[in-house]
């Protein structure tokens, strides 16, 4: 039997960990620098934190896309597919209210949805997630999509663009799904079998259906932007005024909808061209409510998170692309047995010194030695034989420029750190 990754999971190689290093970097820098601290919540959490949050309607239980299970202790418990329920679990458990306000978190890790599997939609995927509790203004909202535009254009990103939107207060959202019901029952059996289930649960997510025949029976409704009220459409102006004063591009979209339950007015996502369909990187929205609902204290919520697999396939798409993987500054060639711990002994001590240093673990003639050296990317090979040994010198040899020296074993660190690229 041929051993392969679970369909809808992948690994991350060596040569993708730069990238992925550039988007937790930004985090540090971006999130850190706005005063949120990271959070680091378990990957299983009781079911029923996830099913109290998202809500009934909401996708992920439409669709039944959770992975929950029954431990050995007949706990039921499900792997995280999203981190706002378990950061909001966290929150209430730890009485982060008692913290300065607004207390900001962000989060990274593996999560999980039982989806059907295209590029950009995975069963097991990773966020960069960022939750702010405690303040319910325009102020908040837009500092949020800022600091989401921002991360994204730190991790080199320069063609995201912001899609902006509100889904209203609870009764605007009712007062709309009431229209919705009656505009489209009439015609829901030319619905799909998927905007049909939508519009039992929450009619709004018909809205984004990528079904052509939906697109055309709802072409001509009304957004839920068309009926918004009174202080959810003023938030949602301020917002718009706030962040044109940042110039913080963005587009308003009518009709964004979110596929969980729990967002309130401003709501948006960041998106991608050319990665394919699924070219949100990422999404959020306010969430006033959900810490209630979990039996917390009642304070308000914005947050989003991106997906980590997608930004790294926008990444991909970016030119001038940045060299992914360096190699290492010196490999050591032994071109006798006696060389081979020498060699191992040379690359410990500079290692110490922070230089990145491989070694041959056996003795190689110099020709196998150098190409070696030249697949791994190194830039300088360090050679010894017996004519080396008997004067107590290395021979460094530069692979870009063909340039030979000899120096001594103590010496070869210096002459490395001070190499343009040695590091
Ligand atoms: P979400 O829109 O469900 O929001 O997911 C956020 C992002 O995760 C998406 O925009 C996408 O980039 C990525 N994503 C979602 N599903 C998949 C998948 N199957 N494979 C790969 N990537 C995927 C949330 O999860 C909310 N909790 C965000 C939030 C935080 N709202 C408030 N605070």
């Amino acid at each position: 039997m041929k051993l392969q990754a679970v369909k809808g999971t992948s690994d991350i190689l060596p040569e993708q960990q730069p990238d992925w290093q550039r988007v937790l970097h930004a985090a540090q820098q971006v999130l850190g620098g706005a005063g949120a601290g990271r959070l680091t919540t378990p990957i299983f959490e009781h079911a029923e934190v996830f099913e109290k949050s998202v809500g009934d309607s909401a996708d992920l239980v439409v669709q039944k896309e959770m992975y929950t299970f029954e431990d050995r202790g007949e706990r039921r418990l499900t792997l995280r597919p999203e981190f706002t329920a378990g950061v909001m679990r966290s929150f209430i458990q730890h009485g982060m209210h008692t913290r300065p306000t607004p207390v900001k978190l962000w989060s990274t890790g593996p999560i999980f949805r039982a989806e059907n599997v295209q590029r950009g939609r995975y069963r097991q995927f990773h966020q960069l997630n960022y939750e702010m509790v405690g303040v319910d203004s325009a102020l908040a909202d837009a500092e949020t999509i800022e600091l989401l535009y921002r991360t994204l254009t730190v991790c080199g990103l320069t063609k995201h663009h912001i899609k902006l939107g509100s889904v209203g207060d609870p009764d605007d959202r009712r007062t709309y799904n009431d229209y919705l019901r009656t505009e489209l029952t009439p015609l829901q059996d030319r619905l799909s079998p998927t905007s049909r289930e939508r519009l039992r649960l929450n009619p709004m997510r018909v809205l984004d259906s990528k079904d052509e025949g939906d697109q055309q029976l709802i072409a001509n409704l009304k957004r839920p932007l068309e009926m918004l009220s009174g202080a959810a459409l003023e938030q949602f102006e301020q917002v718009q005024s706030y962040l044109s004063a940042w110039g913080v591009p963005f587009d308003i979209d009518p009709g964004i909808v979110r596929g969980l339950d729990y967002y309130r007015r401003t709501a948006f996502e960041v998106h991608y061209h050319g990665i394919g369909a699924q070219s949100a990187l990422g999404g959020g929205g306010r969430y006033d409510g959900l810490l209630e609902l979990l039996g917390g204290p009642n304070l308000p919520g914005v947050g989003w998170a991106i997906g980590i697999e997608r930004v790294l396939d926008a990444l991909e798409q970016e030119e001038p692309r940045v060299a992914a993987v360096e190699g290492p500054a010196l490999f050591i060639v032994p071109l006798d047995d006696a060389a081979v711990a020498e060699g191992a002994a040379l690359a410990q001590r500079l290692r110490a010194q922070g230089l990145r240093v491989e070694f041959a673990y056996q003795r190689r003639n110099p020709g196998k030695g150098l190409r070696d050296a030249d697949r791994l990317g190194s830039r300088y090979a360090a050679l010894r034989g017996d004519d080396e040994r008997s004067r107590g010198v290395w021979q460094l040899k530069d692979l870009a420029s063909g340039e030979q020296q000899e120096l001594l074993a103590e010496d070869l660190g210096a002459a490395l750190t001070q190499a343009p690229r040695a590091l």
